[in-house]
């Protein structure tokens, strides 16, 4: 059945009561076509939302509501401190190999942001990241997975979250790539929904004069994306109890880890995470805190200076477990999350977006944020889990992000990082690595995840591996 056209009066009237009536400002110049686009844009928006959140966290931006009592949250160390620990790891090493081997995890990236500080045009899955062979970020971690899959004997479902602005290229460049070799009906994308960013009054911004300047909802908007996409009710039929969640931007992400996957499981919990310890207390990073005794990620700029700089008495961060938005969540657990409506906080993200100037209808470019973008944060789910771990990451070998152009977190320092952690992989297993005088490798060193995975994996193959030569550069696969 053809569903009718939006009523446009309607629509108007609906517009002026949320105060938006100035997105029809060239309603009149634009052809049929286009007014019919604008019109279906506008009865997507829950206008109602739009209106309360431009209220209270646009024009009154909410003042944090700071807990009674703040403590740091407790965490797996990465190395074990004692014996006791020791065996925990190994078991929940031994339970996460099992549930890979039963089908029961699947991988989830959440792609759907538009990566505006990095500026690569398309998908920034699609931008080439490796030192030797620029291989894209989506195919580091399909390689990685297909990794997994041939140690444990079976596929294992990825899911794929884009945004209606980059779905159709993610989904184009998957199938052009052949899905890296993983299969076709193993691979699912699925869109999340947008929300139309507005300037600091509160009014949405115009892309064109025939469309709004839509912005993705937040990594948050995964869970109830997956929920609306069907990817749950899929997950169900596949007997996939445990998503493993990551972002797009690292290329050295841990896609599936079987011990941080079977610490989450033998607590039972319903989300965990990864933490990394902070380099300093100022670090732009969440910090995970037991807020009035819920544990609860408090983003850098709400935690009070006094308690950042706080030091342990052996001189290290109190307040050290940064959040690098690793986690592993329940998939019953997202169900449930569905029965409350998704309903996590949103967020103002102040970000420059493009936009019409009115009434001139000049197109700008903004060099400084111009505009409040409405979003979700996964993170905003863990308060509402009934349990929860937390297990440390290892800087060096699993975390090399990419989020800017220039300095730290580019490309540049991802591949350095990803360069002196194979050079260190390598030297662990006794092979040379020829060195510049200040200690940086001088070769450039890529190591496929079907070749190691882990240090001891490069041990085991050291006889594959050939002499390096400084100025050189080795791919081992
Ligand atoms: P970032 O916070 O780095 O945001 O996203 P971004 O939009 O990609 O980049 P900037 O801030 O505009 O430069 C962290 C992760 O969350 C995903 C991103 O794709 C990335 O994997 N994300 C973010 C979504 O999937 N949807 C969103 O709405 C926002």
């Amino acid at each position: 059945m053809m569903s009718s056209p939006p009523d446009h009066a309607r629509l108007r009237e609906q517009l002026a009561a949320a105060g938006q009536e100035h997105i029809y400002t060239f309603y009149n110049s634009l052809a049929t076509a286009e007014r019919d686009r604008l019109d279906a844009q506008v009865a997507s928006i829950d206008w109602s939302l739009v209106q309360e959140l431009v209220e209270t966290i646009v024009k009154r931006p909410r003042s944090c509501v700071r807990p009674g009592t703040l403590e740091p949250a407790p965490y797996f160390p990465h190395h074990p401190a004692d014996r006791e620990t020791e065996e925990k790891y190994r078991l929940a090493h031994r339970r996460g190999e099992e549930l890979l081997r039963q089908g029961k995890v699947a991988a989830f990236v959440v792609a759907g942001g538009q990566g505006t500080r990095l500026g690569c045009p398309g998908p920034k899955g699609t931008l080439p990241v490796t030192p030797v062979r620029s291989k894209p970020l989506f195919q580091c971690f399909a390689e990685f997975i297909r990794a997994w899959e041939s140690r444990c004997g079976r596929a294992i479902a990825f899911y794929i979250m884009t945004s209606p602005a980059n779905h159709a290229a993610t989904v184009a460049f998957w199938t052009q790539q052949r899905y890296f070799g993983l299969g076709d009906d193993q691979v699912m994308f699925f869109p999340q929904a947008m929300l139309p960013a507005v300037d600091f009054a509160g009014k949405v911004l115009l892309e064109s004069p025939a469309s709004l300047a839509l912005c993705p909802n937040g990594h948050g908007g995964s869970l109830l994306a997956l929920h609306k996409s069907g990817s749950l009710a899929d997950m169900a039929r596949r007997g996939i109890e445990q998503i493993s969640y990551f972002q797009v931007d690292n290329p050295l992400v841990r896609c599936l880890d079987p011990v941080f996957i079977g610490l989450h499981d033998l607590a039972a919990a319903d989300m965990s995470s990864k933490m990394l310890p902070k380099a300093c207390g100022k670090e732009k990073v969440g910090t995970f805190c037991l807020a009035d005794g819920k544990l609860t990620v408090i983003e850098y700029s709400d935690l009070p200076e006094a308690l950042a700089e706080q030091r342990c008495p052996d001189g290290t961060l109190r307040f050290s477990a940064g959040s690098i938005a690793l986690h592993v969540l329940r998939r019953d657990f997202v169900e449930r999350l569905g029965a409350g409506g998704f309903a996590l906080p949103y967020h103002r993200a102040e970000k420059k977006v493009s936009c019409l100037d009115l009434p001139s209808g000049r197109l700008l470019h903004p060099a400084q944020p111009n505009a409040v973008k409405l979003e979700t944060f996964i993170f905003d789910a863990l308060p509402l889990a009934r349990r929860s771990i937390i297990y440390e990451a290892d800087r060096q070998d699993e975390f090399a992000p990419i989020k800017q152009l220039e300095g730290v977190d580019s490309l540049r320092s991802s591949q350095e990082i990803t360069v002196a952690r194979n050079a260190a992989w390598l030297e662990a297993a006794g092979v040379k690595v020829p060195r510049q005088p200040d200690g940086v490798p001088d070769c450039v060193i890529e190591i496929a995840p079907s070749f190691a995975l882990y240090p001891e994996d490069v041990r085991r193959r050291k006889h594959q591996i050939p002499p390096l030569s400084p100025g050189g550069s080795i791919y081992l696969a």
